[in-house]
């Protein structure tokens, strides 16, 4: 694993907007993997800014997202669609018939998930993966647990979980309890990822993710057993 530490979250979101551009000079009809959540933002933010000044383009680009709530309607204004609309494709030129988020109100989320892990196989696979980390060293909804799926399911937040996101909601009773989201398989897949991690509040996670261990308790530290990852964090997430 390649680890860089950025001063702020400025920097680490130039960072990995980097990463990101080189991979789209290299190879326009990529397919990136999406994540969603604060941390992500910053990065999204500078890509935009990268392709309206005409360094990048996402004309050819093919994306899946990691996870959606569930049930959850992709027009809700909490929907993991509606953030990556507002945060990323309605201002870059992607043609949204490419870009991809589980359904969140799938009537059977097992044929769900085995029909998205086919699509991304059947659109030639992940090139790079872009990851956050919850506080509890979630990787997309991949909680703690000691058995974690391969494939894109249905699962229950935990409380802690909830607790993070309600920061988006009205009332924490508004947070979904569930969510389908990709397995642990389904990101290992991926040929790079890109992980970051911004702020005290990962910091605790960080340390797990550089000593030389790995726990299903803390799902991001699987990352270790993939080839080509690269973990961006700032200051505070390393020095916590
Ligand atoms: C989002 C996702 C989550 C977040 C994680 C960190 O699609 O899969 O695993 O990456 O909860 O969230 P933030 O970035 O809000 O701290």
């Amino acid at each position: 694993m390649k680890f860089i530490v950025c001063e702020n979250y400025e920097d680490m979101s130039r960072e990995g907007a980097k990463i990101i551009a080189e991979l789209l000079k290299k190879k326009p009809e990529c397919v990136l993997g999406l994540a969603t959540g604060s941390t992500p933002v910053g990065m999204y933010k500078e890509l935009a800014r990268m392709n309206k000044a005409g360094k990048i383009t996402f004309k050819n680009v093919t994306s899946y997202n990691l996870d959606e709530y569930y049930p959850l309607a992709p027009d809700h204004d909490q929907s993991y669609r509606y953030f990556m609309n507002h945060n990323l494709f309605d201002h870059v030129d992607i043609d949204k018939a490419k870009t991809h988020v589980p359904d969140g109100l799938a009537k059977d989320p097992a044929a769900m998930g085995k029909a998205y892990d086919a699509a991304i196989d059947a659109a030639g696979g992940i090139d790079l993966q872009v990851l956050g980390l919850g506080p509890n060293g979630h990787i997309a909804f991949n909680e703690p647990e000691e058995n974690l799926y391969v494939g894109t399911h249905l699962t229950g937040l935990t409380e802690s979980t909830i607790r993070a996101n309600s920061r988006f909601f009205e009332k924490i009773e508004d947070v979904p309890t569930q969510a389908v989201t990709m397995g642990m398989g389904s990101i290992m897949k991926a040929r790079s990822i890109l992980v970051l991690a911004s702020g005290k509040a990962k910091h605790y996670v960080i340390e797990k993710m550089l000593d030389d261990r790995i726990t299903t308790q803390v799902p991001g530290t699987l990352l270790k057993l993939h080839p080509n990852v690269v973990l961006i964090c700032d200051r505070e997430a390393y020095e916590g």
